[in-house]
């Protein structure tokens, strides 16, 4: 029988492989530290987690909530947005609560696209970001991930290639798996662009709060008129160490939100009250919990560049998010990044991310997620330094593991 066409479009998950290997490793009792998902390893805040549980107990909340998310979330997520960026939101129309921001952003996909549309989209990049749009029968133009001079040049490229003309442009700065971070003035040439030719930005800010060198990363919305052209979608996954809860927001233009609201109440009744009213205090509280969290990344991200680099693998310090966007050592590029991870499984119990997987220009690198504590981070660094060591030097003879047998 032949797949089904929706099925067709996703390729097996690159990660699975990963995670199988890292399991049957595990399971013969190797110790892995576990570089690879990016999933948070840090608690909820003692104080996010007491008001779920005080609210849980009031059974009024224990009905269908609101698909948009409650009022108060969304005043809550309008305030945030006015303090940290000086953007003003409508939390009627211009704010909606989404079930984390990759359920916003892949609904949005289906909203806006109809069969053939072509969106531009950075490689690499987080993988909803391309298969949101293929998912909704869009197609893709790849377009170069740095937010540098080249930038616009490929737009204007991707302009005049495309047919029919693209329908919306991605951005996602901070950016996983990169972590590369926009200045405000790359914004404003980007919005000049979208503007002209009349095309969506959609803007992915779930690092908005996960930095360490420079300005905070500024939002797109910041722009005078972008509100026009886009929308962009936050997280409290990292921000509040909330991955599992599942919550997250778009925000921007009206036209646009009201068609994710519509897809959305077809298809969901929101977050569970209890997370929508503990994701509101979380949003109001003070910004303590959010400088923790940062302060704890940032030192595991001093330790891993500083460790890995005497360990023999010099990584460039990333400036922003919760990963550090590694070049793959010289001697085993030519294995590509899927079987170096596989490698790093095996000899070095240290499991990563490759980053084929976010993308075909990804695969001279691989991903590495700061979501071990320091000590960990530090033991991945010295069996490191033990693989480069033992192995570097034959590094050419290495076999990639789908050839043995
Ligand atoms: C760039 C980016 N966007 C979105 C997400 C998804 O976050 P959420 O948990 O809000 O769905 C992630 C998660 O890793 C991410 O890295």
């Amino acid at each position: 029988m032949e797949e089904f066409h929706k099925v067709r479009r996703l390729p097996p998950y690159v990660f699975e492989q990963v995670n199988r290997l890292k399991a049957s490793a595990r399971a013969s009792g190797a110790d892995i530290i576990d570089l690879g998902m990016g999933n948070p390893d840090l608690p909820t805040p003692q104080s996010i987690v007491d008001k779920l549980c005080e609210v849980v107990r009031d059974p009024r909340t224990h009905r269908y909530s609101s698909s948009r998310g409650i009022p108060g979330l969304r005043r809550a997520q309008a305030s945030y947005y006015a303090r940290r960026f000086g953007v003003k939101l409508d939390p009627d129309t211009q704010v909606i609560a989404t079930l984390g921001s990759k359920e916003g952003f892949a609904n949005m996909a289906q909203a806006i696209t109809a069969p053939g549309d072509v969106v531009l989209c950075p490689n690499p990049t987080y993988p909803i970001h391309a298969f949101g749009f293929i998912m909704s029968g869009g197609v893709i133009r790849s377009l170069q991930a740095e937010p540098d001079d080249r930038f616009i040049p490929a737009l204007e490229r991707g302009m005049r290639h495309s047919i029919p003309k693209p329908l919306a442009l991605i951005l996602n700065y901070p950016s996983n798996p990169t972590a590369l971070v926009a200045s405000l003035d790359f914004y404003k040439d980007v919005v000049a662009f979208a503007r002209k030719h009349e095309i969506i930005i959609l803007s992915d800010l779930a690092y908005a709060e996960i930095y360490f060198d420079g300005p905070p990363p500024p939002s797109v919305l910041e722009v005078p008129g972008a509100m026009d052209v886009t929308v962009e979608f936050t997280s409290m996954s990292k921000t509040f160490s909330m991955p599992g809860w599942r919550m997250g927001f778009a925000v921007g233009n009206e036209r646009l939100i009201a068609a994710l609201t519509r897809v959305k109440s077809y298809l969901d009744y929101g977050a569970f009250t209890p997370i929508q009213v503990a994701a509101t205090a979380a949003l109001n509280g003070d910004g303590s919990d959010i400088a923790e969290v940062r302060e704890i990344y940032h030192k595991r991200r001093d330790v891993m560049v500083e460790t890995f680099g005497r360990a023999g693998w010099n990584i460039p310090a990333p400036a922003a998010t919760m990963f550090a966007w590694a070049p793959i050592p010289e001697p085993y590029r030519h294995l590509g990044s899927l079987e170096f991870s596989k490698l790093l499984i095996e000899k070095a119990d240290v499991a990563v991310a490759p980053g084929i997987g976010f993308g075909e220009y990804g695969d001279d690198h691989v991903r590495i997620a700061l979501v071990e504590n320091e000590h960990r981070i530090r033991q991945a660094a010295r069996n490191i330094k033990r693989f480069l060591g033992s192995d570097g030097d034959k590094a050419g003879n290495v076999v990639p593991l789908t050839a043995r047998r």
